[in-house]
């Protein structure tokens, strides 16, 4: 759902031929969360400690920038979580009012009636002690509640909203147990997400290669019966250290303070402001530590198509 997966580029043919302007813009509303998940790929840096939301104003001057630099779609994340910017309600009903498409990626501790094209909410449990364990607060059975109230006033006033959860799966079983206590949800779709860790170090042991496979075996049997189940493709990915980020300008990550960072899975990189004129000549001429990445990334698959675009072909005139 919130990625952009590789065959998306088709759409954008045009951009990744000609002006390469951003597609997408990752915009952080706070650097604070109401979880505490240890896995969480922010609690890795030593970012800003000062609590900091976007203001209602900001986001605007910030939203209409990237609008005019060509940016179609708008991800709420974090950073920290969305939900619990003060100004959220007035950030989603600007953004609804002129049509423009979002989604929001939340752990819903926060029961909010939006309208986005998506709303994907990090469940990750399935019950009150293994959501502790992966996220810090015991919310679970709240969470699950705010998704049925959600689901039911979206069925009359936002039909359109894609509702979904998922799981950052961290060992095979628990595919199963997620499934089994979380089923009864009235969502649109249920994601199983591997884990990202910078260099892929979360799998590199022994075992991992075994796992992955007994979870995406686990995955595609879910999906036979139910098909609100994805498998996300980034499980296809896991093997893969980019050495160029070729699809870099497909997107715009914005920080809670309008900085721009290299991409969403490096905040630490800040290459300017998204209000600098020449915002997209710095993001272009900025350098990145390629063995920093994250594996897997959000943009590998575009990163493989666009790469596959730029490739130098022989004799490209004898079909
Ligand atoms: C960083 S959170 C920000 C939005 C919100 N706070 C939430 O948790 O959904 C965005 C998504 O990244 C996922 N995430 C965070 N760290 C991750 C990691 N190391 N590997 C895979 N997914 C991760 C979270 O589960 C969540 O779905
Ligand atoms: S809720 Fe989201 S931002 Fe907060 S710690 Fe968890 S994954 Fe990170
Ligand atoms: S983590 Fe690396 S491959 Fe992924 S978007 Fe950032 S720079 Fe590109």
């Amino acid at each position: 759902m919130e990625n952009i997966a590789g065959d998306k580029m088709f759409s954008h043919i045009g951009r990744v031929l000609n002006d390469q302007r951003p597609i997408t813009a990752d915009i952080f509303l706070t650097n604070y969360c109401n979880n505490k998940c240890p896995y969480c790929t922010y609690g890795r840096w030593e970012l800003d400690a000062q609590a900091y939301s976007m203001k209602y104003e900001e986001f605007i001057t910030y939203a209409e920038r990237l609008l005019s630099l060509g940016v179609e779609g708008f991800i709420l994340t974090g950073g920290g979580e969305p939900t619990i910017n003060p100004d959220i309600m007035k950030i989603t009903a600007w953004m609804e009012g002129k049509g423009i498409h979002y989604g929001i990626n939340t752990n819903f501790n926060r029961l909010v009636y939006i309208k986005p094209d998506y709303l994907k909410v990090s469940l990750d449990g399935w019950d009150e002690e293994s959501y502790e364990k992966r996220r810090g607060v015991r919310a679970y059975e709240k969470v699950r509640d705010n998704i049925a109230r959600y689901a039911s006033w979206k069925r009359i006033n936002s039909p359109e909203t894609s509702l979904g959860i998922q799981i950052v799966v961290q060992d095979h079983e628990e595919v199963y147990r997620f499934y089994d206590a979380n089923r009864d949800l009235p969502v649109d779709y249920i994601s199983f997400r591997p884990a990202e860790s910078t260099a892929g170090d979360f799998y590199n042991h022994e075992y991992a290669e075994k796992d992955i496979n007994q979870s995406i075996e686990a995955i595609k049997k879910l999906k036979q019966e139910d098909e609100r189940v994805t498998l996300n493709f980034k499980w296809e990915m896991l093997d893969r250290q980019e050495d160029r980020c070729t699809a870099q300008w497909a997107q715009i990550a914005v920080n809670e303070h309008g900085e721009v960072m290299y991409c969403c899975h490096k905040p630490y990189q800040i290459v300017g402001h998204v209000m600098d004129e020449d915002i997209l000549e710095k993001k272009r001429a900025a350098y990145t530590d390629m063995g920093q990445c994250d594996i897997p990334c959000r943009m590998t698959a575009p990163n493989m198509f666009v790469a596959q675009m730029e490739k130098e072909r022989k004799d490209a005139f004898f079909i």
